[in-house]
């Protein structure tokens, strides 16, 4: 790894320059996180704050369908991603056709679609949700029956706790999925008293054999509101990280997978997006009306 301080000095006076903010995934590593982010969160507050910022310019220091959520609740503001390739395996696993034909099969079934998805499948959508809100947005419906696509471990994990009825899709995150229960069990063999938390895009098997379940902010609230002596955070690894030094009083076991898609964020790629300008968000303007509807819905509701 290069010496990260020229490229933060660098990124520090771009940022006063552009008149830019760096919005920062709570899965970006450390140096990303403590050093050059203005605001830090998971996807619902990133949405939401975004909204609040002054300034021209919008760095996204998380995956693509973060940046097209920034840039269609600010379509006035330029927005960037460091890297366009940063996508998410839940992203991938749906299209905007997709959804249509599921509108087809099921008529008149609400459809509530997870953020972690392309402008052209929210602008197909009622509503969106994210991690932290999902039950919520689901029972906000007023009905029996919804869809809420396109992960099925989000969805079966909301299922577990509401009346309301779920369909899905087929979909998953490639990180959450590969955790296993047997894999929590052990953990608990190892480190007897050990909080285990975890997040709700992992199966629901995960999520049963763990003490809490939530958004990425909501397990960091956990941690900081209750102090557990020891925690396993079950997702991505970037997290607990991040969160080790505010947290000095909790011994965090490292029980993570990484996100592949995230990592592709770096300061050097901050620099040079800051520096050229590169590589903008932009969107379909037929689909941004739909697609910010879906996404304001979800605002309001939360
Ligand atoms: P959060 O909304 O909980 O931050 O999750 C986003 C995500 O991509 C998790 O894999
Ligand atoms: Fe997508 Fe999973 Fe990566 Fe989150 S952790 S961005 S859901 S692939």
């Amino acid at each position: 790894w290069p010496d990260f301080a020229p490229y933060i000095d660098e990124i520090i006076r771009l940022k006063q320059e552009r008149n830019a903010i760096i919005l920062a995934h709570n899965y970006q590593t450390r140096d990303i996180y403590h050093c050059v982010s203005d605001i830090v969160g998971d996807s619902l507050a990133l949405a939401q704050k975004a909204m609040d910022v002054e300034a021209d310019v919008i760095v996204m220091a998380g995956v693509h369908f973060m940046a097209e959520t920034t840039k269609l609740m600010n379509p006035g503001k330029t927005v960037l991603i460091p890297d366009p390739k940063a996508g998410c395996s839940l992203a991938d696993s749906i299209t905007g056709e997709d959804v249509r034909n599921l509108r087809k099969k099921y008529p008149g079934v609400p459809i509530v679609t997870y953020v972690n998805t392309s402008v052209e499948v929210k602008a197909e959508s009622d509503i969106c949700c994210t991690s932290a809100n999902a039950k919520k947005i689901v029972e906000s419906l007023g009905v029996d029956r919804v869809l809420l696509i396109p992960d099925r471990f989000l969805a079966a994990n909301v299922a577990a706790e509401t009346e309301v009825e779920i369909l899905t899709w087929e979909g998953e995150c490639e990180v959450h999925e590969r955790f296993t229960a047997q894999q929590v069990t052990q953990l608990r063999k190892a480190h007897p008293g050990v909080t285990v938390l975890a997040h709700p895009e992992c199966p629901p098997e995960v999520v049963r054999e763990s003490d809490f379940s939530g958004s990425t902010a909501a397990m960091i609230n956990f941690v900081v509101d209750k102090k557990p002596a020891e925690v396993a955070l079950i997702t991505e690894c970037s997290m607990g990280d991040n969160i080790a030094a505010h947290n000095p009083d909790t011994k965090f076991i490292r029980s993570c997978n990484l996100c592949p898609h995230m990592q592709r964020i770096n300061l050097m790629n901050i620099c040079d997006s800051l520096r050229h300008m590169t590589h903008e968000v932009t969107i379909d303007p037929e689909l941004a009306e739909p697609a910010r509807r879906a996404v304001q819905r979800m605002l309001d509701a939360s």
